[in-house]
């Protein structure tokens, strides 16, 4: 009878691990999983280059010639910029060529019909490179996107310094959109650029015609129309290309999004617990200057995952230990699956990709410790790969940062009298055990931002717990701020290792 009920759990959860097997991965594209070849896209915007050139200067040979001369010229300095990006996305990639095209072609048309030359269509594509991309990709863009200008305009050097000036002043304020009054600024950070500019310009004699109408209104034009554009198109793009904006990651973030909804009611522990990591891992970004706004909502939807079984997790249990009666390897599974559930729920509540990495990113490809040597001492299956997450290891800054809050959080709500040295020996030995157990191996993170970061999280956890800063009187502190002061084995970096153990001081407390 009881041998019948443990296989048809054993079947249950067997079953159950299959379906998660082959989650969905990232969408890119108009929620297709669409590969853009660089090279492709490097022709398509060379040949708008090339078309530009040859429907201004006309068809003649030495004219195509330097076209394409210049255009091959031109291609180099942007791959070469582009190098500097660090992992550009497909669609990010495509939006930029998408841009560039369009700026190209229509300072050739407003060229060809005669335009003011203070029309400059710079601005509009840079700022929504700023803020669906990057602000450097933005600013190396209005430099490339000037140089085109310039050309276009037989050498023209008003027309380069205005041009460059415009997309300047698109990428120098705001930082971020995160409130309609950030477009606003937008707009007038570009009319004071342009102003400025030709107020250079006509002080040293390079201006002809009316300043009023090149200096102000057509400025103000080309000001409320990018403004009016990028409130308009953001959306838009945002949709298309997959690319989370900073007022998307605020949507996300708000608590009234119903996978943050649920999660509050269905897994509160696990809730309190993502406040806490958001909390830890923010300021942990800031301080290395990564994307603190992001790293915080991956924070709180980390463990989404443990919605489905949240029994199972420390955090959400009152008395009773759901794995009590669960073999150390389904007590794995359990725990384990939980960025694969993640995901799954995540693609159910269209979540962003950026958010789902973190979810799937977490824990890399650690092990779950505590059943892992529950299950080498039953001497029972304690195969490695059975109680490791399947990763993949953090990608990012921002992920790596939650995994290390995370472990942290977990490692210091287990301390009993917690205080300065405990916590910050706990830190240290935890990151130092994330290091080298090579799960920081795959982002670009350095050792100066790992220093840091033990730095802040030791900071954010002593504020937390309310606990001053006070060093012993004989004390140096000197050599024991080193991250890699605590030689420690690998076994306590995970986190629901961490919870177990816990669990297990409190049962020990029970019983006495
Ligand atoms: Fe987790
Ligand atoms: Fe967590």
């Amino acid at each position: 009878m009881i041998k019948g009920i443990k296989t048809f759990f054993s079947k249950l959860f067997k079953n159950w691990a299959e379906k998660l097997e082959k989650p969905k991965t990232g969408e890119t594209i108009l929620k297709k999983k669409v590969a853009v070849p660089g090279w492709l896209l490097i022709i398509v915007v060379l040949s708008s280059v090339l078309v530009a050139l040859i429907s201004e200067f006309g068809v003649e040979k030495h004219f195509i010639l330097a076209s394409l001369i210049f255009s091959a010229f031109w291609s180099y300095v942007a791959v070469s910029f582009l190098k500097f990006e660090e992992k550009i996305s497909d669609s990010k990639l495509l939006l930029t060529a998408i841009v560039i095209i369009f700026s190209v072609l229509m300072t050739q048309f407003a060229k060809s019909q005669d335009w003011p030359k203070y029309i400059i269509f710079t601005p509009i594509a840079v700022s929504i490179l700023n803020f669906l991309i990057s602000r450097k990709l933005a600013k190396l863009c209005a430099v490339l996107l000037s140089l085109i200008a310039a050309f276009l305009y037989l050498g023209d050097f008003e027309v380069f310094f205005i041009t460059l000036a415009g997309g300047l002043g698109a990428a120098a304020f705001p930082r971020r959109i995160i409130k309609r009054t950030d477009i606003f600024l937008n707009g007038l950070s570009i009319f004071i650029f342009i102003f400025a500019s030709a107020l250079i310009l006509k002080l040293f004699g390079m201006h002809q015609g009316n300043f009023i109408l090149d200096a102000v209104q057509v400025p103000l034009l080309v000001a409320a129309s990018t403004a009016v554009l990028v409130m308009g198109m953001l959306p838009l793009f945002e949709s298309i290309f997959n690319i989370t904006s900073d007022i998307r990651l605020l949507e996300l973030g708000d608590f009234n999004q119903p996978m943050l909804k649920k999660l509050m009611t269905e897994a509160p522990g696990t809730y309190h617990h993502s406040l806490m990591v958001a909390a830890l891992a923010e300021a942990a970004a800031a301080e290395i200057g990564c994307n603190s706004l992001l790293t915080r909502i991956g924070a709180y939807y980390h463990d989404i995952g443990k919605i489905n079984k949240p029994q199972y997790f420390i955090e959400n249990q009152l008395g009773d230990n759901a794995h009590e009666n669960l073999k150390p390897e389904m007590s794995a599974l359990v725990i384990v699956s939980h960025t694969k559930e993640g995901l799954l729920l995540a693609n159910e509540y269209g979540i962003d990709d950026c958010i789902k990495d973190f979810i799937i990113q977490h824990h890399g490809t650690t092990i779950v410790q505590y059943f892992f040597r529950k299950a080498a001492e039953a001497g029972g299956n304690h195969d490695e790969t059975v109680y490791m997450y399947p990763g993949p290891l953090p990608q990012t800054r921002e992920t790596a940062i939650v995994m290390l809050a995370d472990s942290v959080e977990a490692a210091c709500r287990a301390l009993e009298e917690p205080n300065f040295e405990k916590i910050r020996n706990n830190v240290n030995k935890i990151i130092n055990n994330y290091f080298s157990d090579g799960q920081l191996n795959e982002c670009p993170i350095t050792l100066e931002d790992i220093q840091k970061i033990g730095g802040v999280l030791t900071k954010t956890l002593l504020s937390i717990h309310h606990i001053r800063l006070e060093y012993p009187e004989a004390e140096s502190p000197g050599p024991k701020d080193a991250v890699f002061e605590v030689q420690a084995s690998p076994a306590d970096s995970n986190s629901d290792s961490v919870a177990e153990k816990t669990r297990e001081k409190g049962r020990g407390k029970n019983r006495k």
